[in-house]
C-alpha cells in the first residue's frame, strides 16, 4: 500500500455479523453478499469461521474460489486444527488470509486457564503455524481494550516477530471511547518494536453507541484497517457500520484526509440485501441507510431543502446509490421498465427471477394504484426469501375477525402435500399461527413479531418480520403483502422453514453458533 492515508476496509458481515443470534444466512445469500462486497471494493472479506461448521467451511471455500478482487479471510481460534481448517478453505482464493485470535484480557485468559507466559507461547506457536501456511496472517487480541498495556505490547510484539502482517486491536465488548481508542493505537505504534512493519486494525462493537467514533479515532491515531459490517450487523448492539465509516471519511475528508477503495453507490443495494438475508430490519433513523436518513418531513427543513439542498443535506442520496426520483410504476409498466427500475435499485435479476418478480409486481399493481421503489424492494426481497422450493408454503388463507370472534382457514403445502385446517385464536394473527401449528406441530417460540408499512397510505404493503427460537436455534422470517395478516403467516412460515433447514443440518455440525470462541 503506497498511500499512507489509504484505509483498508475489512468487512465481517459474513462472520461477526452472521454470528448475531438469528442472523444466520443461507449458502446462496452468503455467496451473493460476498460477490456484492467484492464488487463494491471491500479490501478484505471475512467470509466465515471454517472450523465452526460444514456450512461455514463450504461457504468460505466457495467465496474464496469466486472472489475477483478482495482478499478472502477466514477466522481461526489459536489452535492448530482451526488454523489448518481455515487454510483449507481460504487457500482457493487469489488473495487468501488466515485470521487467528485469542482473548488476551485477564477475564479472557482465565477461561482457557492460561497464565501470561503460557498464552504468549500459544500466540508464538499458532501465528508461526499460520504463517507457515499463508503469507497473509492477521492476529487479533480479543478484548484488547481491557488488556493490561504491558502485556498487550508483549503479545503484539510476539505476533509481529512470528510473521503476522496485520494486528487487530478489538474492542470486543464495546467498552472504549474515542480518546482511549486513539491512545491505545498510538501507544502500540510507539512502544512495540516492528509496529511500523504491519497494518494495525481497529474492530469495534457498538454497546455504548461509539463504534464508528472509536474506529475513526483509531484511524486518526494510525490504524489503517477498519473492521466493520453492513448495517452495523453484529452481536448485541452490533459492529461498526461500514456505511458510516466510509461516508464519514468521504463527507469529512477536510478534517479526516483518509481514503477507502469503496464505491459508495453500492451501499444501499448491500444494505437492503443484508437486511433481507439476515432478517434484521434497518431502523428508520439509522445513519446513512435508514429509511428516514434523507427524508425532510418537518416544514422548516423541507422549505430549506427546496431552496438549497445543502441547507440540511450533507451527502447526496445518489452517493449511496439511492434513487432520488422515486417515480412510481403502475399496472401498465412492462417487463423492460421493471428490469431497468430494479437495476437502478441495485438488483440485477436473472430471467427466471425477473419473471417471478414481474408476476408479483402485476398482482400488486392490480391492488395498489402506484408501486413505489420501496414496494419493489419489498417484492424482490419477498421473492428471494419465500420460494417455491420451501418445505412449507402458504397456499390459501381465509380469516374471520371482528367482535364476534377470530378464526382462520388455512391451506398449506407440506413437502408438496396439501393440508387444510380451521383454527381459532385470540385475534386474527393468533388464529392463523394456531392454524400453522395444527398443520406443522412445532415447539418453536415466537420471540419477535414486528410490522412496518412499506410506504404511506392505507393500501400500503406491510413487511412483517418474525424471530423464532427452538432449542437454542434462532431463525427469522420476513414477508410483505398489502394484507398484513397474510404477510404475518408467510413470515411465520418462513421462519419455520429456516428452523427446519437448520435442524436438518445439525447432524452435519452446521450450527456455527454453538462453537465456543475459546481456545483449549
Ligand atoms: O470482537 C472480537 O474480538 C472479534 C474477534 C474474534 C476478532 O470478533
Ligand atoms: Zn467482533
Amino acid at each position: 500500500m503506497t498511500d499512507p492515508n489509504r484505509v483498508l476496509i475489512f468487512d465481517t458481515t459474513l462472520r461477526d455479523g452472521e454470528q448475531s443470534p438469528g442472523a444466520t444466512m443461507s449458502h446462496t445469500e452468503k455467496l451473493d453478499i460476498a460477490e456484492m462486497l467484492d464488487e463494491m471494493g471491500v479490501d478484505i472479506i471475512e467470509a466465515g469461521f471454517p472450523i465452526a461448521s460444514e456450512g461455514d467451511f463450504t461457504a468460505v471455500s466457495e467465496i474464496a474460489r469466486r472472489a475477483k478482487n478482495s482478499v478472502i479471510c477466514g477466522l481461526a481460534r489459536a489452535q492448530f486444527p482451526d488454523i489448518d481448517r481455515c487454510w483449507e478453505a481460504v487457500k482457493h482464493a487469489q488473495k487468501p488470509r488466515i485470521h487467528t485470535f485469542i482473548g488476551t484480557s485477564p477475564l479472557h485468559r482465565a477461561i482457557p486457564n492460561l497464565d501470561m507466559d503460557q498464552m504468549a507461547e500459544r500466540i508464538h506457536d499458532t501465528v508461526t503455524h499460520a504463517r507457515n501456511l499463508c503469507d497473509n496472517v492477521q492476529w487479533s487480541a480479543m478484548d484488547a481494550t481491557r488488556t493490561e498495556h504491558d502485556y498487550l505490547c508483549r503479545v503484539v510484539e510476539i505476533a509481529i516477530k512470528c510473521g503476522a502482517t496485520t494486528i487487530n486491536i478489538p474492542d470486543t465488548v464495546g467498552y472504549t471511547a474515542p480518546r482511549e481508542s486513539a491512545a491505545l493505537i498510538r501507544m502500540l505504534l510507539e512502544r512495540v518494536p516492528g509496529a511500523d512493519t504491519v497494518v494495525f486494525a481497529t474492530h469495534c462493537h457498538n454497546d455504548l453507541g461509539m463504534a464508528t467514533a472509536n474506529s475513526l479515532a483509531a484511524v486518526e491515531a494510525g490504524a489503517r484497517q477498519v473492521e466493520c459490517t453492513i448495517n452495523g450487523l453484529g452481536e448485541r448492539a452490533g459492529n461498526t457500520a461500514l456505511e458510516e465509516v466510509v461516508m464519514a471519511l468521504k463527507v469529512r475528508h477536510d478534517i479526516m484526509p483518509y481514503t477507502t477503495g469503496i464505491d459508495t453507490t453500492k451501499i444501499m443495494g448491500l444494505s437492503r440485501r443484508v437486511s433481507q438475508a439476515s432478517g434484521f430490519l434497518v431502523q428508520p433513523n439509522k445513519a446513512v441507510v435508514g429509511k428516514n436518513a434523507f427524508l425532510h418531513e418537518s416544514g422548516i427543513h423541507q422549505d430549506g431543502v427546496l431552496k438549497n439542498v445543502e441547507t440540511f443535506e450533507i451527502m447526496k442520496p445518489a452517493d449511496i446509490g439511492l434513487n432520488e426520483a422515486n417515480i412510481a410504476m403502475g399496472k401498465h409498466s412492462g417487463r423492460a421498465a421493471l428490469r431497468a427500475k430494479l437495476k437502478d435499485l441495485g438488483y440485477e435479476l436473472g430471467d427466471n427471477q425477473l419473471k417471478d418478480v414481474f408476476i408479483r409486481f402485476k398482482a400488486l399493481a392490480d391492488r395498489k394504484k402506484e408501486v413505489y421503489d420501496d414496494d419493489l424492494v419489498a417484492l424482490v426481497q419477498d421473492a428471494a426469501t419465500n420460494t417455491e422450493d420451501d418445505h412449507l408454503q402458504v397456499k390459501h388463507l381465509r380469516v374471520v375477525c371482528g367482535s364476534d370472534g377470530q378464526s382462520a382457514d388455512l391451506t398449506m403445502l407440506v413437502g408438496g402435500e396439501e393440508q387444510t385446517v380451521h383454527a381459532e385464536g385470540d385475534g386474527p394473527v393468533d388464529a392463523c399461527f394456531n392454524a400453522v401449528k395444527a398443520i406443522w406441530p412445532h415447539r418453536a417460540r415466537l420471540q419477535l413479531y414486528q410490522v412496518h408499512a412499506v410506504t404511506e397510505g392505507t393500501d400500503a404493503q406491510a413487511t412483517v418480520s418474525v424471530r423464532m427460537e427452538e432449542e437454542g436455534r434462532i431463525a427469522t422470517g420476513q414477508a410483505s403483502d398489502t394484507d398484513t395478516i397474510l404477510a404475518s403467516v408467510k413470515a411465520y412460515v418462513g421462519a419455520l422453514n429456516r428452523l427446519k433447514v437448520r435442524r436438518d443440518m445439525v447432524g452435519e455440525g452446521a450450527d456455527a453458533k454453538q462453537v465456543s470462541m475459546y481456545s483449549h
